[in-house]
């Protein structure tokens, strides 16, 4: 088995828990979602009834409908971005996001005639408070931030923000995608109108799976990306505005999704700390290794100095960042991810847009002292002089 090394693209590998569900589903199910009255499908809503629940009991929210099954946090965002967003609105956001909040807004820029002010945060790797304050506008609608970033991890302060961007009585849209699973969420009593995460990276659920979880005043005026069958009020041509039918038209992915509920309602058992704990013990042996490594450039300030998830971006002197990749795969079995990660604007803060991106490591709840090790010996090995 790979020492693996990118939890931060999607979750290694996946819990007992959720093999058997989506096995389940192959071997014993085979139904379609909200969509029939015999045993197996109802066996399959029960399984995801009870996932959403515990999924709402792990977020804070009090009405379970208020949580929406997606394809990935990139559906979610796009959901959310173009169901919130009308003709002349100004949304602020910060440079450092994903493409997954960029370019659905460059498109609504293109499409929708909105304007985006995008701010670049300060040498901590965060959106001053003020620098919000300065941009929000009378027709700032909505607010887009990141909580942590995917390139190095840092955490922006969230309900900071969030406070900032309800007083002005915008939307306020979380990008949970690098959190979700790792830090407790109490929604219903954050500032958050929708937060947006991805199922199969920290939650550990199976790919093509993501959860939106959305305000009561949000779903007032949120419109449906996609329109069609629900398999509720089958009857009516007009998309049901009860929720969570509203957003989830079409077949779900009940495979996927019978995996996350699964996923939910362990992490809900289980809580977020000693997942946080664990990964937070990992980060700091793996930072302080690279650090006394000559030759290894760390981006993003240490983590005793700003609250960073286990995401570490690096340099390696005499390497481009894809060499440093192939070679860890092919000599060490170490599987790492290289290049820009889909947030291009974080390199161009960093300077490392020139420079094909950076190597980024990143660790998850399985992640062992002894593979942390084994990573510090190979990037070791790499940075000596051959010969
Ligand atoms: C911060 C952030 N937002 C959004 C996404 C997109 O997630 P998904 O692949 O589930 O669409 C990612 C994926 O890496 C991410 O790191």
């Amino acid at each position: 088995m790979p020492v693996y090394c990118d939890h931060a693209a999607t979750s290694g590998a996946r819990a007992d828990v959720v093999r058997q569900a989506v096995r389940w589903y192959f071997d014993e199910c085979n139904a379609a979602v909200g969509r029939g009255a015999y045993r197996a499908a109802r066996l399959l809503q029960q399984k995801l009834t009870t996932g959403r629940q515990a999924g709402a009991r792990l977020l804070g929210l009090t009405e379970p409908q208020r949580l929406v099954w997606t394809t990935s946090a990139t559906d979610g965002l796009n959901q959310a971005l173009k169901g919130l967003l009308r003709q002349g609105d100004h949304v602020v956001t910060s440079t450092w996001e994903h493409n997954s909040v960029l370019r659905p807004l460059r498109w609504l820029e293109h499409s929708r005639g909105i304007t985006v002010t995008r701010l670049t945060p300060n040498a901590r790797g965060q959106i001053d408070l003020d620098d919000l304050r300065r941009a929000l506008r009378p027709e700032t609608r909505l607010v887009a931030m990141q909580h942590a970033s995917n390139v190095i991890g840092v955490l922006e302060p969230i309900d900071d923000l969030g406070s900032v961007v309800r007083n002005h009585g915008a939307w306020f849209l979380v990008d949970a995608a690098q959190t979700a699973g790792l830090l407790p969420v109490n929604f219903d009593a954050s500032p958050i109108d929708v937060w947006v995460t991805s199922g199969h990276k920290a939650l550990g659920g199976p790919l093509g799976t993501g959860l939106m979880a959305v305000s009561s005043r949000a779903a007032e005026v949120m419109e449906p990306l996609r329109h069609g069958g629900t398999g509720s009020l089958s009857e009516d041509d007009e998309q049901p505005r009860m929720l969570p039918d509203r957003f989830e038209a079409g077949n779900l992915n009940a495979p996927g999704l019978v995996g996350l509920a699964a996923a939910l309602v362990d992490r809900l058992q289980t809580g977020t700390t000693a997942v946080w704990q664990h990964e937070q013990q990992r980060l700091e042996q793996l930072w302080a290794g690279l650090e006394s490594i000559a030759g290894v450039t760390l981006f993003g300030p240490a983590p005793q100095v700003v609250p960073r998830t286990a995401v570490v971006s690096l340099h390696l002197q005499g390497y481009a960042p894809d060499e440093v990749a192939a070679l860890l795969d092919e000599h060490f079995d170490i599987a790492v991810r290289s290049g820009f990660h889909c947030a291009p604007g974080c390199h161009r803060s960093l300077g490392t847009l020139a420079q094909g991106g950076t190597v980024r490591i990143s660790l998850g709840p399985e992640t062992t002292s002894s593979d942390v090790d084994t990573v510090l010996a190979a990037v070791r090995q790499l940075s000596q002089p051959v010969g």
